[in-house]
């Protein structure tokens, strides 16, 4: 199990995080992982509430239970009230492999100079097919040069 622990971390770390602060610490348990905040990555400026930091936590949380999933575990993820961290625990079951989890690998940020070309759209549409949760609307807003 140990092993297979740190491959489900290792995709935790390739989340997408506030400023690449990577401001995460990971504490391997025999049936989980329990992940911690690095206040000591803090940005007070650019994010004073730690909004973004805990974003990231989001964002680590998504791809490790995505990986937990492939490699055969269901996860039940706590917030335990009055500490300041985040309980993920596994319980052995079928491997369910998500695209998503065959993207995190691929997934990159990228601040290069945009191609100019709009996007298509049958892109878009499978943009707007995505399933949302409920509460959320996504809206397309256009512009053109
Ligand atoms: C909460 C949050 C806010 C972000 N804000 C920006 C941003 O304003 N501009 C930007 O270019 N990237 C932003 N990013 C992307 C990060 O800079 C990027 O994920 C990080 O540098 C790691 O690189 P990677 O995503 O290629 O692994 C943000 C990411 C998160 C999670």
């Amino acid at each position: 199990m140990s092993q297979k622990m740190h491959k489900i971390v290792r995709y935790a770390t390739m989340a997408a995080n506030s400023h690449n602060t990577q401001p995460w610490k990971f504490a391997i348990q025999s049936d989980g992982v329990d992940i911690y905040p690095d206040y000591s990555r803090r940005l007070p400026v650019v994010d004073p509430h730690d909004r973004s930091l805990w974003i990231s936590l989001g964002c680590a949380i998504e791809n490790l239970t995505l990986a937990a999933n492939a490699m055969g575990y269901a996860c039940n993820v706590a917030y335990p009230e009055s500490e300041d961290y985040i309980h993920i625990r596994f319980r052995k079951d079928t491997a369910r492999v998500d695209s998503l989890f065959n993207a995190i690998p691929h997934r990159q940020n990228t601040r290069s100079l945009y191609q100019g070309k709009a996007v298509s759209g049958a892109e878009l549409a499978k943009l707007e097919s995505v399933g949302l949760e409920g509460g959320i609307i996504l809206y397309f807003i256009y512009h053109t040069f």
